[in-house]
């Protein structure tokens, strides 16, 4: 690629696959009015305006708790196509050609929403873009760890009779939500059924969590690949196994900085770990509530770390490998990789 091409857009020419984003978390301030008004709702915010200004966090907790408050506007299937659609789209306009999405189904039940509603929405939308683009997904059915075990038993159970359905996508299971407090140990059981049922296991550690979560993640969950991962470097011996075993971390910087794991993005551990060989990715985790999705999170750390193309370039091709993608599939976008870093 012609080299005088501006940073932008080298980045969404590159193809990328995103491993850690919650669709939930892309639900936009404008769609949550629009659904309000449509379900009638009523919200605590007078403005599309008001609600963003109140995206200032202070930790992952502050956070969520927005999170699960504006997730309370999607009522039917439509809503839940229509926030899918709204995030795939963007996704494909910043080089997405593969998106591996976090849903939490508990957040909806909780409320009765049916886990048939959930699923059928964002699927619809899934299969539907990847008919138009090409553009493919998989899901991740997340648990969310401030509930019981029980309840994610629970929950995998309602789940399972959609596994007909849906099986072509919905490939993995998650761990999200309040992470202190609640360790990986708490799931062991859990995440050993969705082993034996052959799901593909990821979760999240060491993003508030000490190191030793991220450990309990890989030996008592066996999760493949850790959502975060950013608090494993106290831990060097740790970070070894990492690079070692090339186990990926799906990190998300604009994330880390809005929640205040990282003061400043220029300190972002994201540059050591890639150039000390551990298979980190970029992701955006929330963009509707971080401030920007996958291709500005490149582009922020590119700009703050002093990343070069060739090491973007890297970040992406990571993305494919670490994805849950055929190897055929990998091959052809990796290839597509190298010729574009040229
Ligand atoms: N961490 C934990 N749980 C979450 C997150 C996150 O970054 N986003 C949505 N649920
Ligand atoms: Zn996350």
């Amino acid at each position: 690629m012609n080299p005088v091409v501006n940073l932008d857009d080298y980045i969404k020419a590159l193809p990328k696959t995103e491993l850690h984003v919650h669709i939930e978390g892309t639900l936009e301030p404008e769609l949550i009015f629009e659904l309000a008004q449509r379900n009638n709702v009523s919200l605590p915010y007078a403005s599309v305006q008001a609600l963003r200004e109140a995206y200032a966090f202070t930790n992952l907790q502050s956070f969520l708790d927005l999170y699960y408050a504006g997730a309370s506007v999607l009522i039917t299937e439509q809503d839940f196509y229509d926030m899918t659609m709204a995030y795939l789209q963007r996704a494909h306009a910043d080089g997405v050609c593969h998106a591996e999405i976090m849903f939490d189904p508990q957040t909806h039940t909780e409320r009765g929403i049916a886990i048939e509603t959930v699923f059928s929405g964002i699927a619809r939308a899934v299969r539907d873009m990847q008919a138009r683009t090409g553009l493919t997904s998989y899901l991740l059915m997340s648990f969310l760890r401030h509930l019981s075990e029980e309840a994610a038993f629970e929950t995998l159970n309602a789940a399972l009779p959609l596994r007909e359905a849906y099986g072509d996508i919905w490939v993995g299971i998650g761990l999200d939500s309040s992470e202190l407090g609640n360790p990986p140990e708490k799931f062991a059981r859990v995440f050993e059924r969705c082993r034996e049922l052959g799901f593909r296991l990821v979760a999240h550690a060491g993003e508030e969590g000490p190191a030793h979560y991220v450990r309990d993640a890989l030996d008592v969950l066996h999760a493949e690949r850790i959502d975060h991962g950013v608090r494993s470097a106290d831990d060097p011996a740790l970070v070894q196994r990492l690079i070692e075993e090339q186990i990926p971390l799906t990190v998300c910087p604009l994330s880390n900085l809005k929640l205040c794991v990282v003061d400043d993005l220029a300190k972002h551990n994201l540059a050591d770990f890639l150039r000390q060989g551990v298979l980190v990715t970029i992701n955006a985790d929330d963009p509707a509530y971080f401030g920007g999705y996958v291709a500005d999170n490149y582009l922020a750390v590119a700009k703050a770390l002093k990343l070069s193309r060739n090491e973007l370039a890297q970040l992406a091709d990571n993305s494919i490998i670490a994805s849950f993608l055929p190897i055929g599939r990998k091959a052809a976008l990796r290839a597509r990789v190298r010729a574009i870093a040229q």
